[in-house]
């Protein structure tokens, strides 16, 4: 098929930041990444190749892919690891998503350097749901590490412990000025007064939710996660790992330079964690002379939790009349996952984590452990001891789950590779509850393969009888990750239309690999068009191909 076709060549190359160069993973070279350009609906292919020394998984983040999980790019749920000289082609199915996702490396934590946007326009002959922006400008927010990434996650492992955490902050790559050795690079995004810039914003970082503002100004949030919102005008706003915003910025403010900046939002941390800012200059043209250093903006203070809770629970999708919404209504299937830090005993107390233990995350008390084949493949090739399919469900009613202890059945988690099995078009409803072992953290729930309509928020335990009635039916914003807040509980809703194999997990990378995840199966429709497609002939499988040997 001519799909349009890109090439990705993943590639150690040298970067110098914080007065230090180092090798690090590259996509053709570049960091950030290559911005892929598309239009709502299109299918493109992209050419992965790796020529560095790890195995690797690229990943679409957001793009639902229909009935196509072979190339969603998630190493050991989808697919095997792209080997180091292999080359796989991806192929990337659009749909609904319109606005900004972005790609990013799904395998260990190799996406702290592999990473990059997706713009997604309207079709052709139609337009945004706001007057045409006059330029538009990516604005990928990430880290950067001295360390190099691979070793840091080893270190994870080996102390057990809560503490890695990157050296700076990005925007577009660069640190920005109050960094050392940064100053020259900090990157400007040049504005003439009364125009409008469309910002497309990502946080790409690897452990860090982040609050965002510019100073002098305000900013009109369009978009997320590649759908429209209600313009929502903020001084500031919180984005976790893995969201996107699009953001109007109007340039109405006297000439001047104004920072925008951005700096760790965090409740986990109590004082330990990257307390730095990166900064970037908003710089009108003209003639004058600016203030130096440039303006500085409010940001809340780290642990601002009532901050975020307030900013999350005020998106609302556009809903208007070219961009209807369909929440479920009926719910056939509602699911009850609870959130949990915890420690495990390791043997002869061997890990270095408080009293020999090592630290551990889960989702309904299972701590995922990545099989040896990937699931899907498993489950496509019928490869029996892969994956059970006993995922437990909880009911919402037992336990009081913001309490600093809970039932020991809470505490210690199951290693287990299970997955849930949803049948083909059921409309599911999950309630994610936080709690507070080992004091509790806010999670970015990313989910694969859909978006989701996040219909309630609120602190403290779900209230089944209570909370349901203060649902958001009408309006609620369509996401493919949400904060689960400290403390309290978040409901999503959606409907299993997409056959396949997708995962869900915390976008922090830490407690990813240390199995805050669940993988979902949907089973095929009876129709052909509402089944899986067939794997392509160069997927990475796990298996290795049985040798023909002669007697
Ligand atoms: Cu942004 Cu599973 O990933
Ligand atoms: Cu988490």
């Amino acid at each position: 098929q001519a799909y349009p076709h890109y090439k990705f060549v993943v590639k150690e190359v040298p970067y110098t930041r914080l007065c230090n160069t180092k090798n690090i993973l590259t996509v053709n070279g570049q960091y950030p990444g290559p911005t892929l350009y598309v239009h709502k609906g299109d299918t493109i292919a992209v050419d992965v190749y790796n020529r560095g020394k790890y195995n690797i998984t690229i990943h679409w983040h957001g793009v639902k892919q229909p009935r196509n999980p072979w190339t969603d790019g998630a190493a050991y749920i989808t697919q095997c690891p792209i080997a180091p000289g292999a080359k796989f082609r991806q192929k990337i199915i659009l749909t609904t998503e319109e606005g900004t996702l972005w790609w990013h490396a799904h395998s260990d934590w190799l996406r702290a350097t592999v990473y990059g946007a997706m713009i997604i326009y309207p079709k052709l002959g139609t337009s945004y749901p706001f007057a045409k922006p006059d330029a538009e400008i990516p604005i990928l927010l990430g880290d950067w590490w001295i360390q190099d990434i691979v070793e840091v996650v080893d270190e994870l492992f080996l102390s057990g412990g809560e503490g890695n955490y990157s050296n700076a902050f990005t925007i577009n790559g660069q640190p920005g000025d109050l960094y050392p050795c940064s100053k020259q690079d900090t990157f400007r995004l040049k504005v003439e007064k009364g125009l409008t810039y469309l910002l497309r914003i990502i946080n790409s970082a690897v452990q860090d939710m982040l609050f965002f503002s510019i100073a002098g100004h305000n900013v009109t949030l369009v978009g997320s996660d590649a759908s429209y919102l209600k313009p929502l005008e903020r001084s500031f706003f919180v984005i976790s790992p893995g969201q996107t915003f699009d953001v109007l910025l109007e340039a109405n403010q006297s000439p001047n330079h104004y920072y925008m900046a951005a700096k760790a939002y965090t409740v986990a941390a109590k004082g330990v964690f990257d307390n730095t800012t990166t900064t970037a200059i908003v710089e009108y043209s003209g003639n004058y002379t600016p203030s130096s250093p440039p303006l500085f903006p409010y940001l809340p203070e780290y642990n601002d939790s009532h901050a975020a809770v307030n900013f999350t629970g005020s998106l609302r999708s556009l809903a208007d009349e070219e961009h209807p919404i369909n929440v479920p209504m009926e719910i056939n299937s509602h699911l009850f996952y609870t959130l949990s830090m915890n420690t495990v005993l390791c043997p002869n107390n061997s890990c270095s984590g408080p009293n020999g233990t090592r630290i551990l995350a889960s989702v309904n008390n299972i701590s995922l452990v990545d099989p040896k084949i990937d699931i899907l493949e498993a489950y496509y090739y019928c490869i029996p001891g892969v994956f059970g399919t006993w995922f437990p469900d909880f009911p919402p009613l037992f336990y009081n789950f913001t309490a600093e202890d809970l039932p020991m059945n809470l505490e210690i988690p199951t290693l287990a590779t299970e997955v849930k099995i949803l049948e083909y078009n059921s409309t599911v409803e999950l309630v994610f509850q936080g709690t507070n072992l080992l004091l509790g953290s806010d999670h970015p729930m990313h989910l694969h393969g859909f978006s989701f309509y996040v219909v309630g928020v609120g602190v403290g335990d779900f209230d089944n009888e209570i909370d349901p009635l203060k649902y958001n039916l009408v309006d609620p914003p369509l996401s493919n990750t949400i904060i689960v807040p400290v403390d309290g509980w978040l409901a999503i809703r959606f409907k299993a239309d997409n056959p396949g194999v997708w995962f869900m997990h915390c976008h922090f990378d830490r407690h990813m690999v240390w199995g805050m995840d669940a993988v979902f199966i949907v089973k095929n429709g009876e129709s052909p068009d509402t089944k899986m497609s067939i794997p392509p002939s160069d997927m990475p499988l796990c298996r290795k191909p049985v040798p023909i040997t002669s007697k």
